[in-house]
């Protein structure tokens, strides 16, 4: 990112949330962005993931200028080159739980039924990762805040994504089922994934290689 500002406006306000944000990720890091509530983490992280575009600046994906793409162009990328996990999970819950670590693949691969078996056995292979395989065919509110946060891991990965993106991944975890979480980021990136996680806890920001920090949309050396 060279320069990247975000401005919102909101009635006659303009809110300067990104204030030029100069940065570089290179493949295989694992990085924590730490920072106040309100700091512009969730922004960054939204260009970052190609969720949204900077109001000024360049943002360079994978050799790529991706600062000014149409929306379509965007969830192509997405869904080629970027895992995400929220704070929130945001599971299906009439969806088992291989059909949501599935999900993504509906819109990259369509259904061609034999591709169809070797995804499933790609989503159990994705679930064994996290420890959930026998889970296989439960529905989301019949595990706890971790499992279904692994859940969401798996389908962070079933598109077999370069950069995967963490918005308080752990934000409504405890602090044992936290250590999971990132053990288990860390073993991907172990496998060469790259990563950003951000965080407020700097226990879970310890997990990371690199610890950014962000400060009234600017990045700060503490
Ligand atoms: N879509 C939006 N419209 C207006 N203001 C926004 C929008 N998104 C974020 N903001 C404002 O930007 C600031 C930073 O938000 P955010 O990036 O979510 O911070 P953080 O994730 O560090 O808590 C906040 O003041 C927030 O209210
Ligand atoms: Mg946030």
């Amino acid at each position: 990112m060279q320069g990247v500002t975000k401005r919102f406006q909101v009635d006659e306000i303009y809110i300067d949330v990104l204030r030029g944000i100069d940065l570089k990720i290179e493949g295989g890091d694992f990085t924590a962005v730490m920072g106040a509530s309100g700091s512009g983490k969730s922004t960054l992280m939204n260009i970052l993931g190609c969720l949204d575009t900077p109001t000024s600046g360049k943002y360079f994906l994978a050799g790529r200028d991706v600062s000014a793409l149409n929306d379509d162009e965007l969830s192509l990328i997405r869904n080629e080159l970027i895992g995400f996990v929220f704070q929130q999970f945001y599971l299906l819950h009439y969806a088992t739980v291989i059909e949501n670590v599935l999900l993504p693949t509906i819109y990259r691969h369509g259904k061609n039924s034999r591709e169809k078996t070797n995804l499933q056995e790609i989503a159990l292979e994705l679930l064994k990762t996290v420890g959930l395989h026998e889970r296989a065919k439960f529905r989301p509110r019949q595990l706890s805040g971790g499992q279904q946060q692994r859940v969401a891991i798996a389908r962070a990965l079933i598109n077999d994504p370069e950069l995967i993106i963490c918005d308080e991944p752990t934000g409504q975890l405890d602090s044992n089922t936290s250590k999971g979480i990132m053990a288990i980021l860390k073993e991907l990136n172990e496998r060469g994934k790259t990563i950003v996680v951000v965080t407020h806890d700097s226990q879970v920001a310890a997990h990371a290689k690199k610890i950014l920090y962000i400060s009234d949309g600017m990045i700060v050396d503490k």
